[in-house]
């Protein structure tokens, strides 16, 4: 951890406030170094108050995300989050993670960007990423899954992604399958999942994780309106990003932890709790195929099991599930 994610650490854990001579006795360097840090980080945003009795107090934060604020705030991270990194504008954060992983990075790397100037969605869609507006991020994972079972990846992003939600707003946050964050039946975040694999193993997988997390109504387009929204809108005030996203990253974390375990059933029943889709009637959307039936369950794999109008079950692994509109 650097010095400076070290002081917001110490500054976090003291609401009372933290000494200048404790600081130096702790991070084992001067008091003259600390306040120069501390200089830096008022430059940043960080609202530090120096009072001769209590010493050094947070009291406000800039709403940037910063890799060594996001790492203090993950002290004692396990794969995710171990190692963050924040971009300003990217094409595509998944693009940066996709080159770490052919440079043989490590898995649980995540990167952050305040922008992107080419985000994607799933199956081809443009994903909208404002700068500042929401978080816009992808981890790098080294799983050891076949390709065919990647989809429970997906299953315990949703499900983690919208425990995090749901835990920092209080909105009651549900999910569509496989990878949507709906919130009073609007999206509020998606996960595209990509990976490189061989026939049997899967190389490497990234995730990533879209949230829109401070927009205001006009800031969507105008086809979006019905169908998106931001948590602000939702909640009726801002909300912090760099509290969001390293909650997002701890419960990703315990949860991918879950999985590596050998507990996916686990994440799969929680997933199953808060699902929007199961048990209702619904139209899959496959390339030009269209499937109607029941939403019954998930396998063990995290794919979708579909009641056909036939009465078979069909295994779906991919494409777009839509609200049945027939009667
Ligand atoms: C979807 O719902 O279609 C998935 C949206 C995923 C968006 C995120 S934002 C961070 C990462 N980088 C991208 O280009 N896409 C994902």
């Amino acid at each position: 951890m650097t010095t400076d994610a070290k002081i917001l650490l110490a500054l976090r854990e003291s609401a009372g406030g933290v000494s200048g001579a404790a600081l130096a006795d702790e991070l084992r360097i001067t008091r003259a170094a600390i306040w120069s840090r501390i200089e830096e980080l008022r430059a940043l945003g960080y609202q530090i108050e120096a009072a001769p009795h209590s010493g050094y107090r947070l009291a406000g934060e800039p709403d940037v995300l910063f890799a060594d604020d996001l790492a203090a705030r993950l002290a004692g991270a396990g794969v995710i989050g171990r190692d963050v990194r924040v971009f300003e504008e990217t094409t595509s954060t998944n693009d940066v993670a996709e080159k770490l992983a052919r440079d043989g990075a490590a898995e649980g790397v995540v990167i952050f960007a305040e922008s992107q100037s080419r985000g994607r969605g799933r199956l081809g869609r443009q994903w909208l990423s404002p700068p500042r507006q929401g978080l816009w991020f992808s981890i790098l994972l080294r799983p050891l899954l076949r390709p065919q079972e990647t989809t429970q990846l997906t299953v315990m992003a949703a499900t983690a992604l919208r425990r995090a939600i749901s835990h920092e707003t209080s909105l009651e946050v549900k999910i569509k399958w496989p990878n949507d964050i709906l919130i009073g039946g609007k999206k509020v975040a998606g996960i595209l999942t990509e990976m490189s694999a061989e026939l049997d193993r899967v190389r490497h997988v990234i995730l990533g994780i879209g949230v829109d997390v401070n927009q205001q109504a006009g800031d969507f387009p105008p086809e979006l309106r019905r169908s998106a929204t931001s948590l602000r809108m939702e909640c009726g005030v801002a909300v912090s990003r760099a509290a969001l996203a390293a909650a997002a990253l701890r419960e990703l974390d315990a949860d991918y932890e879950r999985l590596r375990a050998g507990k996916f059933g686990a994440v799969a029943d929680e997933w199953e709790n808060f699902c929007a889709t199961l048990g209702g009637n619904v139209t899959v959307q496959i390339g030009d195929e269209r499937f109607h039936g029941r939403a019954e369950a998930l396998d063990e794999t995290g794919a979708l099991l579909l009641r056909t109008e036939h009465g078979r079950l069909k295994t779906i692994h991919g494409g777009d599930v839509l609200p049945e509109k027939r009667p």
